[in-house]
C-alpha cells in the first residue's frame, strides 16, 4: 500500500527534457535489446534526501568505481509491461503489485523508501512520452524496468548515503527463444536458488545472476533452464526466472492446480498471482499454494496423474514445461503443446485482460 507519510519524491516535481534526436524505432521483437528514447531518474542521499525526478534522453549512467551496488549487489530491480490495446490505447498490467514487492525488496536492501504510487505516475509519464514504442502488435510490449541501485561511493558494508532510482524502457517480444514451445528443464539439487533467510523472496538481481552457471550447464545436457530444489525431500520451487504449477490429480485423488507457497524462497511473481486468483474465480478445481517435492511429481508421473506443468513470469508469461531431467531420468510431461487446455486458457485470460478486449481492473491506463 502506498503510504503517503513516507519522505518521497513527487511526480509532480518531474522535469522532463526531451532528446532532440530520437532513434529509429526498431521492430526487433529480441527480449531487452532495444531501449526507448527516454529514462527515468531519482537521485536520493541522506544529507539532501530525494530529489526531482528527472525523465531525460537514454544515456549511460556515471558510478563511482567503490559504488556498493558494484560491490556487494545492493540493488534490486522490477519487471513489468505496458501494452498497447487493439483499441489503440496503453494499459499497465497490475503496475501496484510491481510497487509493492519494490518497496519490500527496498527494505531489504536497506535502500530508502518511497511512495509506490508517486513512482507509478512518473512511470506513466515516461512510458506516455516514449508510448511511439509500445508495439502494435499482440505478441509484443513495452518491457519496464525500474532498477534502484545503492551509489555509495565508498567500500565499507553499510547502508547507503546515496542511491539512484532509475527506471528504462524496451521492446520484449518472446522472451525464450523458441515460440511458445514447451520449455525442457535440467534438475540438479546441488544448485540452489534461494534458501530460507535469504533474499529468494525478493527481486534483487544477485539472485538472477548467481544462476546463470547452473542454468549454463542445464543447456549442457541439451536442457533449456533449471528447475530449482530445495531441501532433503527435493522440493520443487521455480523453473528458470519463473514461478511454476502443476495441474494434476493429487495424491488425494482431487484435481488441482498447485504453486509452490510464499515460504520466503518463492518470488511472489505478479503472474503467480494473477494466476492464482484467475482460477480460484473459476471455482472449477481446486487451487493450492503448497509444497510439491520431486518424489510425488515422479509417483503422480508414473500414475498418469499429471495433466499439465507450467512456468509464469513477466518476461516469459505463461510458459508449458514439456520435459524435466531427474537424477539422469527424463521424464516427459504429458503436455503437447496444442493439448495444453489449462495453459492456453490462462494464457488467452490473461492477455485478453492486457491487451484490453476483456475489461479489467488489473489494467492501469497509461
Ligand atoms: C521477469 O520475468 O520480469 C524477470 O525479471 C526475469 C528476468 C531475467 C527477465
Amino acid at each position: 500500500m502506498a503510504d503517503n507519510s513516507i519522505p518521497s519524491f513527487k511526480a509532480a516535481d518531474l522535469v522532463i527534457q526531451l532528446t532532440s534526436t530520437p532513434k529509429a524505432k526498431s521492430d526487433t521483437a529480441a527480449f531487452g535489446v532495444i531501449f526507448t528514447d527516454h529514462m527515468l531518474t531519482i537521485e536520493w542521499s541522506a544529507d539532501g534526501g530525494w530529489q526531482a525526478p528527472l525523465i531525460k534522453p537514454f544515456e549511460n549512467l556515471s558510478l563511482h568505481p567503490a559504488c556498493s551496488s558494484l560491490h556487494y549487489a545492493i540493488q534490486l530491480y522490477e519487471g513489468l509491461k505496458a501494452y498497447r490495446g487493439d483499441d489503440d490505447r496503453l494499459r499497465i498490467f497490475r503496475p501496484m503489485l510491481n510497487m509493492d514487492r519494490m518497496s519490500k525488496s527496498a527494505k531489504r536492501a536497506c535502500l530508502p523508501a518511497f511512495n509506490q504510487s508517486e513512482l507509478l505516475e512518473c512511470i506513466r509519464r515516461l512510458v506516455e512520452i516514449d508510448q511511439d514504442w509500445v508495439p502494435h502488435s499482440d505478441a509484443a510490449s513495452l518491457y519496464i524496468r525500474p532498477t534502484y541501485i545503492s551509489t555509495e561511493p565508498s567500500l565499507g558494508l553499510k547502508t547507503p548515503t546515496r542511491a539512484l532510482l532509475y527506471v528504462i524502457l524496451c521492446r520484449a517480444g518472446h522472451y525464450f527463444n523458441n515460440t511458445g514451445e514447451a520449455l525442457s528443464l535440467w534438475t540438479d539439487p546441488k544448485y540452489t536458488r534461494a534458501w530460507k533467510g535469504g533474499t529468494g523472496d525478493c527481486k534483487m538481481g544477485g539472485n538472477y545472476g548467481s544462476t546463470l552457471s547452473g542454468q549454463y550447464e542445464a543447456v549442457d545436457h541439451g536442457c533449456e533452464q533449471v528447475l530449482w530444489l530445495y531441501g532433503e525431500d527435493h522440493q520443487i520451487t521455480e523453473a528458470g526466472t519463473m514461478n511454476i504449477f502443476l495441474h494434476w490429480i493429487n495424491e488425494y485423488g482431487e484435481e488441482e492446480l498447485a504453486t509452490p507457497p510464499l515460504d520466503g524462497i518463492i518470488l511472489p511473481g505478479v503472474t503467480r498471482h494473477s494466476v492464482l486468483e484467475l482460477t480460484r474465480k473459476w471455482g472449477e478445481f481446486k487451487v493450492s499454494e503448497r509444497h510439491l517435492t520431486m518424489s510425488q511429481l515422479c509417483s503422480a508421473l508414473k500414475q498418469q496423474r499429471v495433466k499439465e506443468l507450467f512456468g509464469s513470469g513477466t518476461a516469459c508469461m505463461i510458459c508449458p514445461i514439456g520435459h524435466v531431467v531427474y537424477q539422469g531420468e527424463d521424464l516427459y510431461i504429458p503436455c503437447q503443446v496444442k493439448n495444453s487446455q489449462l495453459t492456453a486458457r490462462i494464457a488467452k485470460e490473461l492477455t485478453d485482460i492486457q491487451y484490453g478486449r476483456q475489461p479489467s481492473d488489473w489494467t492501469f491506463l497509461v
